[in-house]
């Protein structure tokens, strides 16, 4: 108030008139909850004119005494809450300072994320190619709920990429997104996602689609981008919550608990070099981009043991030519060409996707940066089930030869449109399910030294799951057994397949191909295998075996281990 003269009391005061003379507001989207840390988090929300913001939140319902204020007027709030307490539910209200507008009951509450040091269970459920507004994405939210309520409810909901359609805009995320007929307008108030996005988000932010619907490249840079998407997140930029600071709302990354999250961006194309971040139709084995150059500095500097990187284009389909190298969808293959070499070089364990509307998860592979048919054996690290009930969860050591290699990649896009393709058929694909009625959503959990991930459908089926285990190689005990690094290759299979492994100290090793009854109905070798790679060749077109699902018992020195192969009709 120093030197405030007349003029300026008057202005002063009158201010003061307007603050406490404004109207009662009605609360117009959210509340909903952004970068959500362990000591702090971002609570949203829009009203209907402009007014101040507060929130009340304390860790008991009915006393939530604690209050942050932003004096600024506006429409669409937005409070940080700090110092909070690790793992801890919070209730809130929201309002302004004159009144609450929202709150103060059991419906809106929020939990801390955990720190750093603490390893407990954390769950996460993705969603896809989810704002059609329809009927499909409810049920994929309702049969989540259902799973959530059976089971547990997830931590964090993760948003993989065209989050609204058809051109993502405000209009569009109020009434498929926001709302609680098809949207999540019931679950945000308590469940924090955290979002990357998809060409269709984009096409309110630098379209890629032109008037007769042919894809057209940006030709902004992408440090100008701005729209509807990007104004209602809030993901941390500066690394507030771990990692190396982005700077921008286009990708970032984040910690939460043993999991370090990249938010990579896929729809960063354009025929202008200096904004062509993510790559697409340049061939160069020397790319590079700011977006490629921070995610190596940041995925060089965590320490996390889960790494799990999120983008919108799928680098693997197994629909007809979708991601190969001719294909039209060149945001796929930038990619698989310029990040993946890069993500799995730092030894991420799961990439999470959509754009192809339909759901497909990959085996553990490394190395597989071209199309279909430049696959081979030895990108295949585990091309079992990764199931652990069969005796095949994948593993990743933590050291030893294969240190740190192998990465699930998984096309999670049908979480409200779905469309079927033709036959199954990329070698890097364990599973797929799609069809024009085929919807669902990925959930995945995080313990310790494992992680398990399902594919629950919209009418409550899990219809494919996964287990990734974290193992040292000495926890093997290989120094007692003959042989491992064993690969099966290709499975399915319907004609010859190649199954190879290492000897490590020299000892008997033979190979058996058991039916589903237990039948021995191929018996391949027994040999005093010394140290070194061995391959051998087992032929799966003799008629007499039908088609399904066969069981290889290999016996290294006198340990048994088994794989399952699935003879192809
Ligand atoms: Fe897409």
């Amino acid at each position: 108030m120093r030197n405030c003269y007349p003029a300026c009391l008057l202005v002063f005061l009158f201010s003061i008139t307007i603050h406490r003379s404004l109207p009662a507001q009605s609360v117009t989207r959210g509340p909903y909850l952004q970068s959500q840390g362990p000591n702090s988090i971002i609570i949203r929300w829009r009203t209907d004119s402009l007014t101040d913001s507060r929130v009340y939140y304390g860790d008991t319902l009915g006393a939530t005494t604690f209050f942050k204020d932003s004096t600024t007027l506006t429409t669409e709030h937005r409070v940080l809450l700090t110092g909070l307490t690790p793992l801890t539910k919070y209730y809130y209200s929201i309002g302004s300072s004159s009144q609450i507008l929202r709150g103060n009951d059991s419906l809106l509450y929020f939990k801390t994320a955990p720190d750093s040091n603490s390893h407990v269970p954390v769950r996460f459920w993705a969603i896809g190619d989810f704002g059609h507004g329809n009927q499909a994405q409810a049920d994929v939210r309702e049969s989540y709920l259902r799973y959530a309520q059976k089971t547990k409810p997830a931590d964090l909901q993760l948003w993989l990429g065209d989050n609204v359609y058809q051109d993502g805009t405000d209009a569009e995320y109020q009434s498929k997104v926001f709302d609680t007929v098809y949207g999540y307008g019931n679950l945000f108030p308590y469940l924090p996602f955290a979002s990357t996005s998809g060409n269709h988000d984009y096409n309110s932010i630098c379209p890629w689609q032109d008037a007769n619907g042919l894809p057209v490249l940006c030709n902004i840079n992408p440090n100008n981008h701005t729209g509807p998407y990007l104004s209602l997140i809030d993901p941390p930029t500066q690394g507030e919550l771990g990692g190396v600071a982005s700077g921008r709302k286009i990708f970032y990354s984040m910690d939460y608990g043993d999991i370090h999250f990249v938010f990579l961006n896929s729809e960063l194309g354009s025929y202008n070099n200096a904004y062509n971040w993510t790559g697409v139709l340049n061939n160069s084995s020397s790319f590079t981009s700011p977006m490629l150059d921070w995610l190596k500095a940041d995925l060089q500097a965590t320490t996390k043991k889960w790494k799990v990187v999120i983008w919108h284009q799928c680098p693997y389909s197994a629909q007809d030519n979708f991601t190969e190298e001719n294909s039209v969808q060149i945001f796929c293959v930038a990619t698989r060409h310029h990040f993946n070499p890069i993500i799995e070089q730092y030894g991420a364990d799961l990439v999470l996707t959509g754009h192809d509307h339909n759901f497909q998860r990959s085996y553990l592979i490394n190395g597989h940066y071209g199309g279909k048919s430049s696959f081979t054996s030895s990108m295949m690290i585990n091309g079992s089930s990764g199931k652990e009930d069969l005796g095949e969860p994948y593993v990743k050591y933590v050291n030893g030869p294969l240190a740190g290699k192998g990465t699930v990649y998984v096309v999670a896009g049908n979480s409200s449109g779905s469309n079927a393709y033709s036959p199954f058929n990329h070698p890097a694909i364990y599973y797929g399910q799609a069809c024009d009625t085929c919807f669902g959503s990925f959930v995945f959990d995080v313990q310790g030294d494992r992680l398990d991930g399902y594919y629950l459908t919209s009418t409550d089926s899990v219809y494919d799951y996964f287990t990734i285990l974290k193992q040292t190689w000495s926890s093997l005990g290989e120094d007692n057994v003959a042989a491992r690094n064993i690969h099966i290759y290709p499975n399915p299979t319907s004609g010859n397949t190649e199954i190879t492994y290492s000897v490590t100290t020299a000892g008997k090793v033979s190979i058996e191909v058991l039916n589903i009854h237990g039948q021995v109905v191929s018996y391949v070798s027994a040999v005093n295998s010394q140290p070194g790679n061995y391959r051998e060749i087992i032929d799966f077109s003799n008629p007499c075996l039908s088609s399904g699902t066969y069981t290889v018992r290999i016996n290294c020195g006198g340990e048994l281990i088994y794989k399952r192969i699935v003879k192809a009709g």
